[in-house]
């Protein structure tokens, strides 16, 4: 999963998913709640945290606190005996979290969310770039997916016939039309595993490989012009071709995020990984060549 396929078809699912039967993830639905409304006051800042209190980390959020230590902001699975909570939910204007004057609100829908967080454990995690990406526990993505339908009223459709899986699956993972040669090849395969094979066939595809890297491209702003007024002409398609190449062949991610960074200062640099430092060159720069940072 460390390479480059896996983590941005990985991006591709996960996006399909959304939230509800799911067990609540802190940096999903609740670390922007708290950095929103309470970090403000609450936050990494010893000196300035209101009551003393800081809510950024669980061993400082479970502290006991009050002058007679009698109380601590979050009690795991115990949202009675939470002070967060209490807070959070209180009717009093005296006592409601966020004070009334911060311009602060929480609606209905937060609260309960940091009650159902507390409940299951009130547990903290780091920040998610440095998270290993795991599967959810016994969990595959149909199972997920009926969890969702549950209560909802809607139901799995029936499965499409070949040609529109066919379809389906070569724009998923191209963005484009299958060809009507693959469409008759893929109608002629009879035999067990037909489907999987035309998996494989496009996962090694120039085209998925165009595909996956679009979103990589775009994020770093690829261009073959320097965005000024004048936007002249300017050849960065040698940086995006080096780009291309690294999801055809499943680079390794860490190699793929070092070379683009900083390839150019490695042992022995190839002219390839010079070439990929391109990256940091792709920022609009004014036609006497100067680059804005
Ligand atoms: C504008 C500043 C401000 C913001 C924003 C804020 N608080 Fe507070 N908080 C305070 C102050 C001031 C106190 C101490 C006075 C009091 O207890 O009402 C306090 C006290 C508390 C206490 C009680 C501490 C104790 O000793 O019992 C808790 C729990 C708490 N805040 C939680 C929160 C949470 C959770 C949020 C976000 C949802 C939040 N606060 C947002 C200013 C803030």
């Amino acid at each position: 999963m460390k390479h480059l396929k896996g983590i941005f078809l990985a991006l591709f699912a996960s996006s399909a998913l959304s939230a509800d039967e799911v067990p609540l993830s802190f940096n999903r639905d609740i670390r922007p709640i708290l950095s929103d409304n309470c970090f403000g006051c609450h936050g990494t800042d010893a000196h300035d945290a209101k009551a003393g209190l800081q809510l950024h980390s669980f061993e400082l959020a479970t502290m006991r606190i009050g002058k007679k230590m009698d109380r601590q902001a979050l009690v795991p699975r115990d949202r009675g005996a939470s002070e967060l909570w209490k807070r959070v939910s209180a009717k009093d204007p005296e006592e409601i979290m966020p004070p009334p004057d911060s311009n602060h609100r929480l609606s209905l829908e937060q609260i309960e969310l940091l009650g159902r967080w507390i409940d299951q454990g009130g547990e903290y995690e780091g920040h998610w770039s440095f998270q290993t990406v795991a599967a959810p526990k016994g969990a595959s993505i149909d199972s997920l997916i009926r969890a969702q339908f549950e209560g909802s009223g809607l139901r799995p459709a029936p499965p499409a016939n070949r040609e529109t899986l066919l379809r389906r699956l070569t724009q998923d993972l191209t963005g484009l039309p299958p060809t009507p040669e693959e469409i008759d090849a893929f109608l002629a395969d009879q035999k067990p595993g037909a489907y999987e094979r035309v998996v494989d066939r496009l996962l090694a595809s120039p085209a998925t490989a165009e595909r996956l890297a679009v979103d990589w491209l775009d994020g770093a702003r690829y261009a073959d012009t320097n965005g000024y007024s004048i936007d002249d002409h300017r050849d960065m398609w040698i940086w995006r071709d080096w780009v291309l190449h690294a999801f055809l062949t499943n680079k390794r991610f860490d190699e793929f995020a070092v070379e683009q960074i900083a390839g150019d200062l490695l042992p022995n640099a190839t002219e390839q990984q010079r070439v990929a430092t391109g990256f940091l060159r792709n920022s609009m720069n004014t036609h006497e060549g100067g680059t804005i940072e």
